[in-house]
């Protein structure tokens, strides 16, 4: 009980030094509790603001999709080269090594596959699993427009809740239709919604045509997925846009698991995002990094 018979030594209040009170670095992040800044900032960058995601969660309904075969095999080298993996449950379990140190977005719907009809889908983990996994977000698919809009909506709603509740962010990722038209007035109206209804950052894909407008309206960070696989430096073009037209980061999975050379297409992907490197620049990257 040193305290109570008085101290041995001085003690020092700093009462001349204010206490540091600084905005959250993230966009419509600031009056998020602790817990989920915290997860958010071992998805996104504190330094760069900015995230490369690693998506591998297309098996939950394509089954193992090119370069997705073997997730021990053809995966788990990358893991080091992204800042996130975004990934189902059962791949989590099985195949990634517990000890990683890479932050985990959790896929939690579920309910549909490639042969039917893909918005038909509900939330298929519960959040006290997630909190099992110790994943820093959770992400949901959301069909505006769809024939299953509603219920996709709603889910994602209902995520954000049980998220709200422990302090694990939802990542709103907006699906398109199979007859959806993909341009800024259609994602102006996804991203806004999923922004609005609470998510705490939204995916959505690029568009050539008044992307910035997307990223101005939508109050929360959007990241971008990266769809079909393209050639490497038009890949790299779409991510460089992107994050000069206001996206917060990638999330990309075909475009790196599809390439010549994943973990140089992964460093490029940085190159870009985090470091504001020329599209072209970084290919040259690629380049030499695929030729090593
Ligand atoms: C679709 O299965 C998932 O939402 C993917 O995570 C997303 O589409 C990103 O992957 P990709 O870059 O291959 O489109």
């Amino acid at each position: 009980m040193a305290d109570i018979d008085g101290p041995n030594a001085p003690k020092q209040f700093y009462s001349d030094v204010p206490q540091p009170s600084e905005k959250f670095f993230l966009k419509g992040s600031n009056s998020l509790d602790w817990g989920m800044q915290n997860r958010l900032s071992r998805i996104f960058n504190p330094v760069s603001g900015k995230t490369v995601m690693l998506a591998i969660d297309h098996g939950y309904f394509l089954g193992p999709t090119a370069g997705l075969e073997r997730i021990d095999v053809n995966i788990l080298p990358l893991i080091p080269y992204a800042d996130t993996l975004m990934i189902t449950r059962g791949a989590l379990r099985t195949m990634v090594p517990p000890d990683t140190q890479k932050s985990i977005v959790l896929r939690v719907p579920g309910g549909a596959s490639i042969l039917r009809e893909l918005s038909n889908e509900d939330l298929a983990v519960d959040i006290e699993d997630a909190i099992r996994l110790n994943v820093c977000a959770m992400a949901v698919q959301v069909y505006v427009g769809s024939e299953h809009e509603h219920q996709t909506i709603l889910s994602m709603t209902r995520m954000v809740d049980m998220g709200l509740r422990y302090g694990i962010p939802t990542l709103a990722v907006t699906a398109v239709g199979k007859d959806m038209v993909r341009d800024a007035k259609y994602f102006r109206l996804a991203t806004r919604i999923c922004a609005e209804l609470g998510a705490q950052y939204v995916k959505t894909y690029y568009i050539p045509e008044g992307f910035e407008t997307v990223t101005a309206s939508c109050p929360v960070p959007i990241v971008i997925a990266g769809g079909k696989k393209l050639p490497e430096l038009d890949a790299l073009k779409m991510a460089s846009n992107a994050i000069n037209e206001g996206a917060a980061g990638v999330d990309m999975g075909r475009n790196v698991f599809q390439s010549d050379a994943p973990i140089a297409m992964l460093q490029a992907l940085r190159a870009i995002v985090h470091d504001d490197e020329t599209p072209e620049k970084a290919f040259d990257l690629y380049t030499e990094l695929k030729n090593k």
